[in-house]
């Protein structure tokens, strides 16, 4: 089963990520989570990412293209994968679909979650995240059992650099430049369910559970 989520910032991909891979088995491939990583790390990667991250800008193209096609490649994307922030250009887009081809693959289903500009700030500025293990939380929608620390690692959790509320307004004007289009390019291939994001988790996931199903023939 090959899936991407897309969906604004805040949109709650990451957190339905998080249960998509546990319920069908395929690997999250987050290139939000790989360039924080590497930023962390102090990779060459992440020096050029996180410049652009913390202005609330994309990551060039040709860098993020790079990175994806050399995790699609590994043996455990061959039973299928889930791409939670990536395609977000056009340009982006395209080239996965040379990728797809090369790798003799196809993308089956595109999950837009969508949530109106308004929710998407509280949710962003008061979003909680673990270092270690990109587990996500929220102050007040989503808290973890003990302040301040991951329930799954025992992690303390942190507020990304992206996350205040100027950045995250900036990254929402960038979404509906650069990535409506990418919704339009899968349109017209008639692969993308949209899934109402402004509901609770459950009920968010409900649906998002359905539109796979049919897909998952691990
Ligand atoms: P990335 O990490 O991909 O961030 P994003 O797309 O902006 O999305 P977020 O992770 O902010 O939101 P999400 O939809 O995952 O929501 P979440 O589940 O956390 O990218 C970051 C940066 O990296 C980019 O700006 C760019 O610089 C760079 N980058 C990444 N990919 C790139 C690419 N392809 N090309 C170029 N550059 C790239 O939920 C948010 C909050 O809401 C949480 O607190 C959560 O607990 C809460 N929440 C979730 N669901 C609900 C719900 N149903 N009800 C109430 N609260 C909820
Ligand atoms: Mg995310």
């Amino acid at each position: 089963m090959n899936v991407i989520l897309v969906g604004p910032p805040g949109a709650g991909k990451g957190t339905q990520a998080e249960t998509i891979v546990q319920t069908f088995r395929i690997p999250h491939i987050s290139t939000g989570d790989m360039f924080r990583d590497a930023v962390r790390q102090g990779t060459e990667l992440g020096k050029k990412a996180q410049e652009y991250m913390n202005a609330g800008k994309l990551v060039p193209d040709e860098v993020t293209i790079g990175i994806v096609k050399e995790r699609l490649s590994q043996p455990d994307c061959d039973r299928g994968f889930l791409l939670d922030g990536f395609p977000r250009t056009v340009v982006q887009a395209e080239a996965l679909d040379g990728i797809m081809e090369s790798l003799g693959k196809r993308i089956e289903v595109v999950l837009n979650i969508a949530v109106p500009d308004e929710i998407i700030i509280e949710r962003i500025v008061g979003r909680r995240s673990c270092k270690k293990c990109n587990a996500v939380y929220h102050v007040k929608f989503n808290p973890p059992k003990v302040e301040g620390i991951c329930d799954k690692c025992g992690e303390p959790l942190f507020q990304r650099a992206d996350d205040r509320e100027e950045t995250a307004a900036q990254r929402l004007k960038v979404y509906a430049e650069q990535t409506n289009p990418v919704l339009d390019f899968y349109v017209k291939k008639g692969v993308v369910v949209n899934i109402d994001g402004n509901r609770s988790r459950s009920a968010v996931w409900e649906d998002v559970k359905k539109a796979l199903e049919s897909y998952d023939n691990n």
